[in-house]
Formats: C-alpha cells, sequence, structure tokens
C-alpha cells in the first residue's frame, strides 16, 4: 500500500492500530459463524434432493466454516424456467428501479462489510488487505454499473440521417444470462458479473465457483433484501458437470458470463456452439502468462516492492499476478539478492492476522499441482529463495512463496496459480526476442514495465499484446471504473470488466427510424 492507499474505502489506515481494531471488531462476531447455503429458486431455499458439502477453511481442515447444497439437473432446468419466465418483467422494469436496487445492495454489502471480511478470511483463505479490497471492489461493482445503466439504457440515442429523419437506438436485456465464477474473487467477481447482467435486464442464474458458495450465497440474500426480484436471480452451487454443463448447453440461454481457465472456456464455448439455438454472446476472462521486463534504468528498489507484490500479494492468485520476471542481465546480480531478501520479510500465516502478508492457496489440488511444479523446478532450475512456512501450516492448504531462476518463459508449459515466481535474464540486444518470447504464449492478460528510459517502455508497450501493462508500478489490483481488466488471445474475449463498454455486450440493440 502506497500514499493515500493506506487510508482505505471504509476510512481508516489499517496499520494504525485503534484504526484498526475498531474495524477489526465488526468481523469478530462472524468468526465462528456457520453458514448454510443452497440452491436459491425463486427465492426459495432448496433443501430437498441436493448434495450437501461440508467448507472447510483453507488454512486448517479441521475447521468447518458452514454447509452448501450441491444442485442437481432437475434443478437447474426448474432454475432456466424460473429465469425465462421473470424475463420480460425485469427487462420492462424501469432502469432507474433497476440501478436503485443495486446501490442499495451496494450499501447493504457495506454495512455488512464485517461479515464479508470473515467470509474471506474463512472460506477463501483471504488476508485482511486482500478481503478488505474484496469487498470494496463489489460495492463499486454494484455502484459502476447502475451508474452505466443509467447513463447508456435510460433514454433512446437519437441519430439524425441526411435526410433530416431521426433513428433512434434502444438497447434493452437478451434474456436469460448465465454467470460463472470463479474462487480468487469469489465475491468481487460473483458480483461483477451478476450485477452487469441485472442492470442490463437480463435475468440471471449464478453458478458460484465450487470452493466459495458461501460468501456468494450471503451476496444472493442481499440482493434479494435489496428490491431485486426473487425471480430475476437464481443462485446454482455445484460442479461443472452437474451444473456448469446443462446450463451452457441449454437452448433457453441467451448469454454467458465466465471467467475461469482457457480449457473450460473452451469447453463453454463449444457448447454454446453446438445447441439447436441461436449464437449468444459469451464473455470469458480466463488465464494469463504474465511477464514483467526491467531494464537497466529501472530503480532496485522500486522494482522489488512491485515485483513482490506482483508476484506474491494474495498468494499469486490472481489472474493479473506476476509469473515471470525478465531482468536485464546487467542488474540481475544486484536485483535477485534483494528479491530473496524481500522474501523472506514475507509472513505467511492465518488469513485474519494482521502480520500475516500471504495466506494458504484455496484448496488441497491447487497446493499438490503447485508444490509439484515447485518440485520439478528444484531439479531443473535455480531456487533464488523460499519463504518461511509457519509451525501449523501442514493443517491447510499453505504454499511457501518460491522463486527461481530458469533460462527460458518457453519452459513453463502452463499457469502456475501461486506463489511461484520465474525470473529469465537477458541480454539488452534480446529485447525485441524477450518481446517475442512472451507474445508467443498466446495470452495477453497483464504486462509490468520498469524503465527510467520512456522510448524503452513505450516501445515495450506497444510490442507485447496485453490487456492490461501497467509502468513503473505493480501490475495487480485494477481499480473498477478507472482501469478496466480484462486481456486478448488466450487470455479472453473482452469486453473488459469494469469499463465502458462491458454492460454493452450484456444487453441487445435496436434501431427504429422515425420517418414523419
Ligand atoms: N482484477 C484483478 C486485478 O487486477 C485480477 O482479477 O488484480
Amino acid at each position: 500500500l502506497y500514499g493515500d492507499e493506506r487510508r482505505n474505502s471504509q476510512g481508516f489506515n489499517i496499520e494504525i492500530e485503534h484504526e484498526w481494531s475498531t474495524f477489526s471488531d465488526r468481523i469478530k462476531p462472524f468468526m465462528q459463524t456457520q453458514w448454510k447455503a443452497g440452491p436459491l429458486i425463486n427465492g426459495q431455499l432448496i433443501t430437498e434432493n441436493v448434495d450437501i458439502k461440508s467448507v472447510l477453511a483453507p488454512y486448517d481442515h479441521s475447521e468447518t466454516v458452514g454447509s452448501i447444497g450441491w444442485a442437481n439437473a432437475d434443478l437447474v432446468n426448474d432454475a432456466l424456467n424460473t429465469a425465462a419466465q421473470a424475463y420480460p418483467a425485469w427487462r420492462d422494469t424501469p432502469v432507474n428501479e433497476r440501478a436503485t436496487a443495486l446501490e442499495k445492495l451496494a450499501d447493504l454489502l457495506e454495512e455488512n462489510y464485517g461479515e464479508f471480511m470473515a467470509l474471506c478470511h474463512r472460506e477463501a483463505g483471504k488476508t485482511i488487505q486482500d478481503s478488505i479490497d474484496e469487498v470494496r471492489e463489489a460495492v463499486d461493482f454494484c455502484r459502476y454499473y447502475a451508474v452505466q445503466a443509467r447513463k447508456n439504457m435510460s433514454a433512446p440515442v437519437s441519430f439524425t440521417r441526411h435526410d433530416q429523419r431521426t433513428v433512434q437506438m434502444t438497447r434493452k436485456g437478451r434474456g436469460v444470462f448465465v454467470c460463472i465464477s470463479p474462487w480468487n474473487f469469489p465475491l468481487a467477481i460473483f458480483l461483477g458479473q451478476v450485477t452487469a447482467a441485472l442492470a442490463a435486464g437480463n435475468t440471471v442464474i449464478a453458478k458460484p465457483a465450487e470452493q466459495t458458495g458461501l460468501i456468494a450465497f450471503r451476496a444472493i440474500e442481499l440482493m434479494l433484501e435489496a428490491g431485486i426480484p426473487a425471480g430475476a436471480i437464481q443462485f446454482m452451487p455445484g460442479d461443472g458437470a452437474t451444473v456448469g454443463a446443462p446450463l451452457t448447453s441449454d437452448s433457453r440461454v441467451a448469454g454467458v458470463a465466465f471467467t475461469g481457465s482457457t480449457d473450460t472456456a473452451r469447453l463453454i464455448n463449444a457448447a454454446l456452439a453446438t445447441r439447436d439455438a441461436a449464437p449468444v454472446p459469451f464473455i470469458a476472462e480466463t488465464g494469463g502468462q504474465n511477464a514483467m521486463i526491467i531494464d537497466s534504468t529501472s530503480l532496485p528498489e522500486q522494482v522489488v516492492r512491485d515485483v513482490v507484490r506482483s508476484a506474491f500479494a494474495s498468494a499469486g492468485q490472481r489472474c493479473s499476478a506476476l509469473r515471470v520476471l525478465f531482468v536485464q542481465q546487467d542488474v540481475a546480480d544486484r536485483i535477485i539478492p534483494m528479491i530473496k531478501g524481500a522474501m523472506q520479510e514475507r509472513s505467511v500465516g492465518l488469513p485474519e492476522q494482521h502480520k500475516t502478508d500471504i495466506g494458504p492457496v484455496i484448496d488441497r489440488e491447487a497446493q499438490s499441482g503447485l508444490l509439484n511444479h515447485i518440485a520439478r523446478l528444484k531439479q531443473e532450475a535455480t531456487l533464488i529463495a523460499e519463504s518461511p512456512l509457519p509451525a501449523y501450516a501442514e493443517k491447510g492448504t499453505f504454499v511457501a512463496p518460491t522463486a527461481f531462476v530458469i533460462d527460458s518463459i518457453d519452459q513453463l508449459t502452463e499457469e502456475q496459480f501461486g506463489p511461484i515466481l520465474h525470473v529469465v535474464r537477458y541480454k539488452a540486444k534480446e529485447l525485441d526476442s524477450v518481446i517475442d518470447r512472451i507474445n508467443a504464449t498466446g495470452f495477453g492478460l497483464t504486462l509490468g514495465v520498469h524503465s527510467r528510459n520512456e522510448t524503452t517502455a513505450k516501445h515495450i508497450a506497444q510490442r507485447v499484446k496485453a490487456g492490461n501493462i501497467y509502468i513503473n508500478r505493480d501490475q495487480v489490483g485494477a481499480v473498477v471504473g478507472v482501469q478496466p481488466f480484462g486481456g486478448q488471445g488466450l487470455s479472453g474475449t473482452g469486453p473488459k470488466a469494469g469499463g465502458p463498454h462491458y454492460l454493452n455486450r450484456f444487453t441487445v440493440e435496436h434501431h427504429t427510424v422515425l420517418d414523419t
């Protein structure tokens, strides 16, 4: 955190103890709560014929956070019917009413900040800072899409033709939208997708990530309290095969918003394409192999601070996170030991502890994939550092932040979604080949550049294919409304979340020629 960012949206500075302790009093009542959740159809919690799953805390698998019922195929069908029936009324609800309900939802999220932070800590293993950011981003999405809907959908847009006839453009919702969200932003991305679809006048079936259904369920409860009609939002927790696959192959679906892996995006795209139905929009935000390039003119202290935050904040579980750092040979022997030193200062620990910088990864599957990769690189690459783990780490799914020097980005065949940094040394004359190698991955999400040479920084920024480029700063934490977020190529279809074009993709346009 730098400068003004220290005083967050809740008006306190986390580093000033009495300010933090007043705020943390709002979280404490929820640190023992056992939440219960399940499918919601037309506002009714379904408790029969559901598969009940216990939710375990990622930092300690002996701690239960609550339980959630997973839906079956019959419930998916009921949810589709309900959403389809509710669509015309919600589409025709005045934009102002839809937007007001979303703003009310934002207010309710802020009123319930403490509970949502507790859910972030306990269900998703998020640190204090990450939890504050998560809730704030969710609030921002609600308000931003409410404003966008009012701006773009309240009144027809008029065009005047050369013959003075007027053409009017109106936008309306498309129908039933399916929103499939990831566990790494279990509230912010969940609500970002859902509120955009609702603001635009669609009814929604929301499938949360398998790992983080409790926090999503609480958000749906607040939506109903905020005045979103029960028919407009159906909640379908469950796995991809039982819930995701039937949803995305159903002919009643008018669009899909998805954030997750590139492989799953391909499956959804294929399912949508082979339906006996009209083609529909597919908005996918997927993976990355994000790089940062630092040259010999960069400022080492600043580089190290930004590298450590970009690679290890949120335990590296951000799609924007830095995976491959290219360091110019001339400064590598200075910068790499500094990165090592900074990593040894990182505190890995329990999410709700004030001193923790890095929490656990989400589950055993994620942990074992990351540990396998670390074990492989210990044979094939040069270890720079491995941050220390606390004694209790084995109770949960912790992975020590680890950095290696590797020979080439080509050694990385897939994204490692966790706290692992790969460093590649390059010579000044190889800069263009570094750019080509990054582009050759086919991904294009974030890029970091550290250079005091404006020509070099611009050259890199122009040639690397990436949706979000950050110069002389860290490369995570895009802010809704001012840093629209999303990639290209294997990283996603666009339009960018939190940007001015996102909402339009959830609408159909009508143009009417008025002949006088
Ligand atoms: N939007 C997030 C970020 O910018 C990643 O999903 O870090």
